[in-house]
């Protein structure tokens, strides 16, 4: 077999068969196929896209490429969430200590920022100490004594995965159902959670822009969930105005920990109990309140045993970015967009994503939103700041943000989007 081959099948439309799937992942995995030829691979499947047979073989092959995690060891149901990506999309954060308090075990195999869009591991880090690292002993044990772990997927797990994933943020290939679904799949299937819920993004900040071609991806992971025995749901939500009112690492672990303290902006809240409700539910635990979870304390009970067990300081201060910019609102009158792809862009440039694979990020980077749709502002007003280390990047950061939000005359009606689409 050989890539050029393989890359020509797919650029040429035709269907990849078994023998060419198992054979090329397994290739990328070893370093056989480098990562230019994989590249191009990925930009046909991006184009061309994959039927059924080619995604659900892609997947098998992904998992193949490494181990598959045991969790049957474990007294409680094991549930687990997945986020196709977003802006300001911080809710693994208390989702996972607030569902381990509500009885689940909850193995939150988490990645890296891809393109626009944060990554958990990337906000976490931000804390001193922490550590997402963790050998498969090391996560069973934080599982099994806190509930809860959010770590990276070991070097042994989808190892097709990690490195395509990687190639595909730099390489402007993350946006094909087929590839986004094995992606996400993969890793969920080999961890060998029970059950998973999957946060499906809808909207300008999400990958997927329209809500058919989320349906369709949505459709596409349940089947492989289902068909590999995880019980699977998706909810679409939406994407289309940042979560909450930080983009940036440790800006959102701030917000983040407020939610776990009860407080926290309404629409951060408002997802996390229903992605929390679904994990219950699938995990089969009923009379479970997550709303008291979060309101007792008991969630943050949780989250700090869970920091602490990877290394984590959870009263360290968190790092603040060594400058600021405030962008005013240019007109008086009732915000009615703000759109979330602009504020992840000028995220990701002041520091907060990578621009290379190898880059690091800025943990005091992101973005401030002083005003969310359907609130009325005044002319002059701070409606965002940015936050970075390098500020030669605010002009930068600044370009992104030349038609991100409308603001229509006070007292216009304004309806907001159901954080829940479907
Ligand atoms: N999350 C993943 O794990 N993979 C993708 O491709 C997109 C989001």
């Amino acid at each position: 077999m050989d890539v050029i081959s393989v890359i020509r099948t797919k650029r040429d439309k035709g269907e990849l068969s078994p023998e060419q799937i198992d054979w090329v992942i397994d290739a990328y995995t070893r370093g056989a196929v480098a990562d230019e030829q994989m590249s191009a691979l990925a930009m046909a499947i991006l184009l061309n896209g994959m039927n059924r047979d080619e995604i659900a073989r892609w997947t098998a092959a992904m998992i193949a490429s490494g181990e598959r995690m045991d969790f049957s060891s474990l007294s409680r149901p094991t549930a687990d969430k997945h986020s196709t990506g977003g802006v300001g999309d911080k809710i693994t954060l208390p989702l996972a200590p607030l569902v381990a308090a509500c009885g689940a075990a909850v193995p939150q195999l988490s990645g890296r920022g891809l393109g626009h869009t944060g990554g958990t591991l990337d906000k976490l880090e931000s804390i001193p100490g922490w550590r997402a690292l963790l050998s498969n002993e090391e996560m069973l044990h934080v599982l099994d004594t806190t509930g809860a772990v959010i770590c990276a997927a070991g070097d042994g797990l989808a190892p097709a995965d990690k490195k395509l994933y990687a190639l595909r943020d730099v390489t402007g290939t993350v946006e094909a159902i087929p590839l986004i679904a094995s992606s996400i799949m993969s890793k969920k299937i080999a961890e060998g959670t029970g059950s998973l819920v999957l946060d499906v993004k809808v909207g300008t900040g999400a990958f997927m822009k329209n809500i058919e071609d989320a349906r369709e991806l949505a459709s596409t992971m349940v089947r492989l969930g289902t068909d590999s025995g995880v019980k699977t749901v998706a909810l679409l939500t939406d994407m289309s105005t940042p979560l909450g009112l930080t983009a940036g690492n440790a800006l959102e672990v701030r917000e983040s920990v407020e939610v776990l303290a009860g407080g926290g902006p309404a629409d951060v809240v408002e997802l996390t109990i229903a992605l929390a409700r679904e994990m219950l539910d699938a995990a089969g635990i009923k009379d479970a309140d997550p709303a008291k979870a979060l309101a007792d304390g008991s969630a943050m009970d949780v989250w700090r045993r869970m920091i602490a067990a990877q290394g984590g300081d959870p009263d360290a201060n968190l790092p603040v970015a060594r400058e600021q910019h405030v962008v005013t609102a240019p007109s008086s009158g009732v915000l009615t967009r703000l759109d979330a792809y602009d504020i992840g862009i000028a995220a990701w440039r002041l520091g907060a994503g990578r621009a290379r694979k190898e880059d690091p990020v800025q943990a005091g980077a992101g973005v401030e939103l002083h005003a969310r749709p359907g609130d009325t502002v005044t002319a002059g007003q701070p409606l965002l700041t940015l936050h970075t280390d390098t500020p030669e990047k605010f002009d930068y950061a600044l370009d992104s943000l030349e038609n991100t939000w409308d603001i229509a005359p006070t007292g216009t009606a304004f309806t907001p989007s159901p954080i829940v689409l479907d």
